[in-house]
């Protein structure tokens, strides 16, 4: 066998010298590709044009805004009438108007889109990354003007989230209304036919819940127009709140009966409205009794300790010391079962009743929502309710609770969710303005104009 011998002159006779002459079939693709898929591709363009710019997208809209699919300048900008990838925060704001949070203590206002993240398919839009706020809350000193009252470094919900604020040590409860939860919660307490045993549903249930309240008052009446109203919500998120008619009446309307010769008790409002209530039945009872004025005073409205004045001469004196007698017993007994009764200096002068104050909203800067937690029992959360004997103490539940179920990483850690959008609010709802509609159906749509 022969030693192959590769020579350049060997080598150079297995060229084609005329290579340069006859299109190379490589060469003769390279032209089809130059030529062909710029004209491939315009009609595909083209054809794309039909349904809108949809070609540039880069991926599926989320599916509250998958109708706007074909009309990419609803949210984009363009530039001598070509498409842009920008998005400017007015292109939003002509269909939501969504007012951010403290903007006059912001260091700036993010971007729509730097929380709301589109082109990402079915993902909820308002269900943000963390990123959105930690760019402000993990270091809140730097991002708010002036000072601020809020803990500065919230950087995650595992780890770095202060506990709530009504949980803090020295954080007083601010209702004033006496409630012994242990005294209320023992089996065979008194009830007004017998012996009852109470349960959390029977003074507590989340507002707007269809149903009477097994203890109110033989006539539930509305609250007296009188006294403020808390403002009562048809949320389900928390709980009804708490009414002397509707839970406490039942069994505490014999703390408002001021005398055995009446049925009835003194309506559940301000002394002074008590005591025209006291002057008006006592008058009516002097002129339908003619031996009023010779009746001795009961026993049991006579207060050791207490100063009488000499027996009555006439129906003023009378009527006087009947509603002495009475204001005593309430003021001292009935309603400070209850109340701080606050006695002004000159004791000729009614007390005043202690604000009631019994918060409906316990942690006002997060959402929570009971309904969403049905599933457990009370106590669960509120581990001290059952043994608590003092109104001050504070039965809401503290963070830890929270995160045996809710951690940042949410399903893929098998617990709840843990995103700061979760349980809190970014948008100032209450400056929202109402959004004008500008656009037509075909401006939306295609095949039309859009609506300017
Ligand atoms: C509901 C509003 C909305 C509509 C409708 C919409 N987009 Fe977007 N698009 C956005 C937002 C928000 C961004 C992110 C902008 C940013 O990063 O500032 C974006 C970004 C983009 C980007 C850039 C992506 C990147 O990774 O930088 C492209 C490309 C894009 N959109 C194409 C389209 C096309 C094509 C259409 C029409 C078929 C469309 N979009 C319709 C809201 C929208
Ligand atoms: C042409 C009108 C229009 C424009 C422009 C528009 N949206 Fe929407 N958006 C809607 C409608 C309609 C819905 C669904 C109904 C609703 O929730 O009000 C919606 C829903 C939403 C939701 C709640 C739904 C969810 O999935 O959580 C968010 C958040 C939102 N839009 C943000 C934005 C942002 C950010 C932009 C700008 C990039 C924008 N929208 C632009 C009309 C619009
Ligand atoms: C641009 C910066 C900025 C961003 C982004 C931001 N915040 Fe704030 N946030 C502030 C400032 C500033 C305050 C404090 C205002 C003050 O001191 O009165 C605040 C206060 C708060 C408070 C306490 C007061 C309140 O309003 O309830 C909470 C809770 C809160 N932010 C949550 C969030 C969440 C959740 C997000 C993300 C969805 C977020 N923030 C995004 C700047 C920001
Ligand atoms: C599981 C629910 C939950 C999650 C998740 C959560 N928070 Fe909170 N956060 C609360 C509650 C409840 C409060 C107490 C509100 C109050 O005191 O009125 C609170 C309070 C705050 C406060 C006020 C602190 C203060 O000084 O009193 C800020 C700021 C805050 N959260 C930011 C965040 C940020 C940022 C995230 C995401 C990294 C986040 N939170 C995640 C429930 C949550
Ligand atoms: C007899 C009616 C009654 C019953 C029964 C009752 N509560 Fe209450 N609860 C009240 C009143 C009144 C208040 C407001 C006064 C106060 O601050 O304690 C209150 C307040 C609360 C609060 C607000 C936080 C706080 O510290 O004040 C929680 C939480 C609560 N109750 C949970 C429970 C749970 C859980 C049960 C069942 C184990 C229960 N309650 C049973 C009447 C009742
Ligand atoms: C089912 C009947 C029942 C209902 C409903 C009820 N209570 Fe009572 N309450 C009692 C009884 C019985 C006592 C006396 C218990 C004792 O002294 O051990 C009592 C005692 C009290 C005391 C005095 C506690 C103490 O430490 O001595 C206060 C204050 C009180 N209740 C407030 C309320 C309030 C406020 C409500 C409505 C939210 C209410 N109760 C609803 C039956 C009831
Ligand atoms: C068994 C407990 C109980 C007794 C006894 C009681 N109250 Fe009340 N009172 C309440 C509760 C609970 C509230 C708060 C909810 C409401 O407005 O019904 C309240 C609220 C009030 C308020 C409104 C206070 C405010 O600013 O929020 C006034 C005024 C008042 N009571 C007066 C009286 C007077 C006067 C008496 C005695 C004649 C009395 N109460 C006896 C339980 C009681
Ligand atoms: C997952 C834990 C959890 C469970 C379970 C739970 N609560 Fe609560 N509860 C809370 C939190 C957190 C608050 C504070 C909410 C606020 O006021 O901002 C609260 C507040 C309350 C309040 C004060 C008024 C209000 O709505 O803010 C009452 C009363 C109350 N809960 C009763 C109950 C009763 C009754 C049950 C059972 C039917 C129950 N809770 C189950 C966590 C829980
Ligand atoms: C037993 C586990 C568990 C505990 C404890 C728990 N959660 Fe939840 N939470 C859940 C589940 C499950 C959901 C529903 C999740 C969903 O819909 O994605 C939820 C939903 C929520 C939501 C959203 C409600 C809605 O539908 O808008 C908030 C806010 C929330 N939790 C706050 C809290 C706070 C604050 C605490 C502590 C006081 C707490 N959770 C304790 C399991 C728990
Ligand atoms: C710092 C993050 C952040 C920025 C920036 C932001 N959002 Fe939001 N947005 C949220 C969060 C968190 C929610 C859900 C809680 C709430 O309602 O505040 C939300 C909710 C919404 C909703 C209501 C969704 C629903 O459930 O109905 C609309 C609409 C919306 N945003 C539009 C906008 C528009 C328009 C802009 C720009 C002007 C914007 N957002 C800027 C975080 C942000």
């Amino acid at each position: 066998m022969l030693r192959r011998t590769r020579t350049t002159k060997t080598l150079a006779k297995r060229m084609d010298l005329q290579y340069f002459a006859k299109p190379h079939p490589l060469r003769r693709w390279r032209l089809w590709l130059s030529v062909g898929i710029p004209v491939i591709a315009l009609v595909w363009i083209v054809s794309q044009q039909a349904t809108g710019e949809k070609a540039y997208s880069s991926g599926p809209l989320a599916s509250s805004h998958a109708v706007f699919g074909k009309k990419c300048e609803v949210c984009h900008e363009s530039t001598l009438g070509f498409f842009s990838k920008q998005v400017s925060d007015k292109k939003c704001l002509a269909c939501h108007d969504a007012p951010a949070h403290h903007e006059e203590k912001a260091s700036f206002t993010p971007q729509c889109g730097a929380c709301h993240v589109e082109h990402k398919g079915s993902l909820r839009l308002a269900s943000t990354q963390d990123a959105g706020c930690t760019q402000c809350h993990a270091d809140l000193g730097e991002h708010t003007k002036g000072t601020t009252q809020y803990v500065k470094d919230v950087a995650d919900f595992d780890n770095q989230h202060p506990e709530f604020a009504a949980l803090r040590p020295g954080m007083p409860d601010p209702g004033k209304v006496k409630l012994n939860h242990y005294k209320h919660l023992v089996p065979n307490l008194a009830g007004p036919h017998g012996p009852v045993q109470l349960d959390c549903h029977d003074c507590h249930r989340p507002g707007g819940m269809e149903g009477t309240w097994p203890y109110a008052g033989a006539e539930l009446k509305m609250v007296s127009a009188t006294m403020e109203s808390q403002g009562k919500s048809a949320d389900r998120a928390y709980m009804a709140p708490i009414r002397y008619t509707e839970q406490c009446e039942g069994c505490h309307v014999k703390d408002l009966q001021f005398d055995k010769r009446f049925d009835e008790a003194v309506p559940h409002d301000r002394p002074d409205i008590v005591q025209a209530f006291l002057y008006r039945e006592y008058n009516e009872y002097f002129s339908t009794h003619p031996g009023a004025l010779s009746e001795p005073i009961a026993p049991e409205r006579m207060l050791p300790g207490k100063v009488y004045p000499p027996p009555p001469h006439n129906r003023q004196e009378w009527i006087a010391l009947q509603v002495m007698l009475s204001d005593r017993i309430l003021w001292g007994k009935g309603c400070k079962l209850c109340h701080t009764m606050i006695q002004p200096d000159d004791p000729q002068q009614l007390p005043t009743v202690a604000k009631s104050n019994i918060p409906v909203r316990w942690l006002p800067h997060a959402e929570f929502d009971h309904d969403a937690h049905r599933l457990l029992k009370c106590d669960a959360c509120h581990v001290k309710s059952r043994n608590s004997q003092d109104t001050a103490e504070v039965l809401v539940p503290g963070i830890d609770s929270c995160r045996t179920c809710h951690k940042q990483a949410g399903p893929q850690a098998d617990a709840a969710n843990g995103r700061c959008s979760e349980c809190h609010q970014y948008h100032d709802w209450t400056k929202e303005k109402p959004v004008k509609g500008n656009y037509t159906i075909t401006g939306l749509r295609g095949g039309g104009k859009s609506g300017e």
